[in-house]
């Protein structure tokens, strides 16, 4: 595969930030353009294809979740409409807890701060010490529900042991719920080895798709826990049998997708995703890792940064935050935009996240405009 085909961004560009928005892949457009086209000129004449697409989308995100079947993958909207689904499915009791980071992005914060109108509480722990899983873990205690953590942080790109909180999790009939945006398509994932019960992860950032289509896994026996607040002729079993009169919630993860699908981002997505699925995505990671190390190296040797993420590498995915000595973040990020260095100002500090594909002379130019 030649990346340089994939991927023709604009030269001008230093594109640096899959962990807020990625570029599409040439493949995405050409899938887009097609049903575009198709949809002008046929309308919906093939729709049994759109379906069948559909249901390639489905088991390419079991691929990559390496999830034991598709019917457990709902398609929703975006990561915080599948976190509410989880939240307002439960049934809490006053004084159920949540255990959350204070590292979390707002989608996986205020939904559980949401639930305080019906006496739960929200702990939050920091990922600062020595031990972040024994830190999330300490916080637990008889009252706790669910412990609900982004795989990787937003802004300091800390990446936890997932396998660690899963275990305990299941040890301890405590529910496990992952936000995942920031890692899946950014490297392996494996919900049966980190006892997942609920993962969700838009398709937007490291998956390299449109935004407003997400992934919503949920093992059987969590997603039978989960009341459904949502509706329509889709969710049933025997969907699409228009004529009966009588119904019920689909068994499958189906259940938590009311009504007609977004057919165009399902295209869009099932192409990024065989992109991904087509390198692999052990072979994502390595090249992912190699452009971090790199980043990381040329950051250490320029003379006025210091790096804020950590640089332990199982620590790390996608993303190196860092400040500037003399000049202050918001300043720092301006000049780097303007300068087609696009990265993002999170944490304090300026958010560089490249992706597999980024050549490694797109980091010398946006590290020389630094200044
Ligand atoms: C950790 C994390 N969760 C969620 C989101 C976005 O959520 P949504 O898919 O609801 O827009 C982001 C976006 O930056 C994120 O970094």
């Amino acid at each position: 595969m030649n990346l340089a085909d994939e991927f023709p961004l604009d030269p001008a560009l230093c594109y640096l930030n899959h962990a807020a928005v990625a570029p599409w892949p040439k493949r995405t457009e050409l899938a887009v353009n097609r049903f575009s086209h198709e949809n002008t000129h046929w309308g919906a004449t093939h729709y049994r294809n759109w379906l069948l697409l559909e249901k390639q989308l489905r088991e390419q995100c079991r691929m990559l979740l390496n999830a034991d079947d598709s019917n457990d993958i709902a398609l929703v909207k975006n990561t915080s409409e599948g976190l509410s689904m989880v939240a307002y499915g439960l049934t809490w009791r006053a004084g159920d807890n949540v255990v959350i980071s204070d590292e979390e992005f707002p989608s996986n914060r205020i939904v559980w701060e949401s639930l305080r109108t019906k006496g739960v509480v929200v702990k939050e722990v920091s990922l600062k010490g020595l031990n972040p899983e024994a830190d999330i873990i300490a916080a637990v205690d008889h009252q706790t529900r669910l412990i609900s953590i982004s795989s990787v942080q937003y802004a300091s790109g800390f990446r936890l042991h997932l396998e660690i909180l899963g275990a305990f999790c299941q040890q301890n009939a405590i529910l496990f719920c992952v936000d995942a945006i920031q890692s899946l398509g950014a490297l392996p994932f494996d919900v049966q080895q980190i006892h997942a019960d609920f993962v969700i992860a838009d398709g937007h950032k490291w998956l390299l798709g449109p935004e407003g289509l997400a992934v919503f896994y949920s093992s059987p026996t969590a997603r039978s826990q989960l009341e459904v607040n949502e509706y329509g002729w889709h969710m049933i079993e025997h969907a699409g049998d228009y004529s009966r009169k009588t119904w019920t919630v689909a068994p499958s993860a189906q259940r938590f997708e009311c009504g007609s699908p977004n057919m165009l981002s399902i295209h869009a997505l099932s192409a990024s995703l065989s992109l991904l699925l087509e390198v692999g995505i052990e072979q994502v990671h390595r090249q992912l890792d190699e452009n971090i190390s790199y980043l990381i190296k040329k950051l250490q040797a320029h003379p006025h940064i210091d790096i804020i993420s950590t640089q332990q590498r199982e620590r790390r995915a996608g993303i190196v935050t860092f400040k500037h000595r003399t000049l202050d973040s918001n300043n720092l990020y301006q000049v780097l935009m303007t300068k087609h260095v696009i990265c993002a100002h999170r944490g304090g500090g300026i958010r560089f996240s490249p992706h597999f594909y980024t050549p490694k002379n797109v980091i010398d130019r946006a590290i020389n405009a630094i200044p």
